[in-house]
């Protein structure tokens, strides 16, 4: 096996040619929520694929109902040391609105800031930089020698739209996706110095409502008060949906929703969590969720029912004055513990439904539905990467729950039989998902050298 040091050199010196790869995948606009971006899908799954055979992964994509997987084997130095899952996602988000990034979002380029060099791109930090910092590390060990364990790696292309084709792929493909450990570059640091491994993931439920009233759109004078107008309607349902002291009111939605444990509430306040500071750098004073909680407990440990998208009537320029036939708003409930995730989305629908008056329809749509995940706090493997980890940054990695999702790695674990480790390297000022995305040049190379001594770690 490669020495660890002959490792961690190569990746230093791959450094610019890391970047440039990292560079050509930005440069594909793989969207998954919009067709559009299909054949692009393609070409990132591709292109991955490629560059996995190049450095002697058996790597192919395939065909799903959705956008493809890409799956690559890689041989290990030794039989009797675990064998790792690596899951990645190439899909990104899109990219509007398109007039607030600074440079075209697929047109990746470096940024000196403050506090060092940023690479801006729509998905350079969800997940692909992310992803890369592992495959930058697989390639090192295969030119210093061999992978010091046997890994596969899984690249979905659909994450960013729920995962939708990935449980059917996890079920057909079982035995050869079946590791002793998963890992997953997803997620973020502590701070940009401090690492993280995080150990809880909030699920989450997507759920759009059409209300229709009349069966075209009215004039506002020959109609309006006498026909019902279903952007109130869908305005009252909004408003309810929340109490004065920032509940949710929807009948059961708690259930399953716990206090923290004494030890891990502890740890959390330990961390110093500047509440205030994090809503600061985007613009807000006022933790606007639930009264009596912190802002991390909002974050990490509490759900959360919000508006992502809400539509209906004249959108153009100027005035009209219409009453508009329908209204449309897309809601997104994040969970925690052991919220059931069907039941979240029956409670809504049933409280949307008795919330309707005469003459008014309802359509759901669900646009996925995951539950929420607690990995353990103490295991050999989480033990391994925090030495590693600590290596790297000289500084122990925070144990840190997540607002986010990553809807299928629930399914490793109740499918798989799997364990998880999650650790990445992005930033609470990333901006992912929204313009001017970005990934701090330090994140790609040292998760990339993290990535080599949690592999070796892992190994020993
Ligand atoms: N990488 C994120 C999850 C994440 C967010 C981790 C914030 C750490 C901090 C992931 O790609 C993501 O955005 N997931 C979506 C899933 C959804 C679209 C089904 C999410 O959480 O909104
Ligand atoms: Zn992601």
């Amino acid at each position: 096996m490669a020495a660890l040091d002959t490792v961690l050199a190569r990746i230093d010196a791959n450094r610019d040619a890391a970047l440039d790869r990292l560079f050509r995948l930005v440069s594909i606009p793989s969207v998954s929520t919009d067709q559009a971006y299909a054949a692009d899908c393609v070409r990132a799954a591709e292109f991955l694929a490629a560059e996995l055979n190049a450095i002697g992964f058996e790597a192919s994509t395939r065909p799903t109902r959705g956008h493809p997987m890409v799956v690559a084997h890689g041989k290990g130095a030794r039989p009797d040391v675990p064998h790792l899952l690596f899951y990645g996602h190439y899909d990104v988000q899109p990219a509007d609105p398109l007039a607030l990034w600074e440079t075209p979002p697929f047109e990746p380029r470096l940024v000196e800031a403050g506090a060092g060099t940023q690479i801006v791109g729509r998905g350079v930090s969800d997940d692909k930089g992310q992803l890369m910092t592992f495959i930058e590390a697989a390639r090192a060990f295969k030119e210093a020698g061999e992978l010091p364990c046997r890994v596969t790696i899984l690249l979905e292309g659909e994450e960013e739209s729920g995962s939708p084709s990935l449980p059917d792929f996890l079920a057909e493909n079982k035995k050869e996706l079946s590791a002793d450990l998963a890992l997953v570059c997803d997620t973020s640091m502590w701070d940009r110095d401090t690492p993280a491994v995080t150990t809880m993931l909030r699920g989450l439920v997507l759920e759009e409502a059409v209300i229709r009233g009349a069966d075209r759109d009215l004039h506002s004078g020959m109609f309006g008060s006498a026909a019902v107008n279903p952007i109130h309607v869908l305005a009252k349902i909004i408003a309810g949906l929340h109490d004065e002291a920032g509940k949710v009111t929807l009948p059961g939605f708690y259930d399953g929703v716990a206090e923290l444990p004494e030890e891990v509430a502890e740890q959390w306040r330990g961390l110093g969590f500047d509440g205030e500071g994090f809503l600061r750098a985007v613009g807000l004073s006022v933790p606007a969720g639930e009264r009596g909680r912190s802002v991390l407990e909002m974050l990490w440990s509490r759900p959360a029912c919000d508006v992502n998208g809400i539509s209906g009537g004249y959108q153009g320029e100027g005035s009209k004055t219409v009453l508009p036939a329908e209204a449309r708003a897309k809601f997104s409930f994040r969970l925690v513990g052991q919220q059931d995730p069907q039941k979240v989305a029956e409670s809504f629908r049933a409280y949307a439904r008795a919330a309707l008056p005469a003459d008014c329809g309802i359509e759901f749509i669900s646009h996925g539905a995951s539950p929420a995940l607690a990995l353990s706090f103490n295991s050999e493997s989480l033990s391994r990467a925090s030495r590693a980890l600590q290596a790297e940054w000289g500084v122990a990695p925070v144990l840190a729950g997540c607002g986010g999702s990553i809807p299928i790695v629930g399914r490793f674990k109740s499918d798989l039989k799997m364990d998880t480790l999650m650790v990445g390297f992005a930033l609470d000022d990333d901006r992912i998902h929204s313009p001017n995305e970005k990934y701090e040049l330090s994140s790609f190379q040292k998760g990339a050298r993290s990535w080599a001594r949690i592999l070796s770690a892992l190994a020993a």
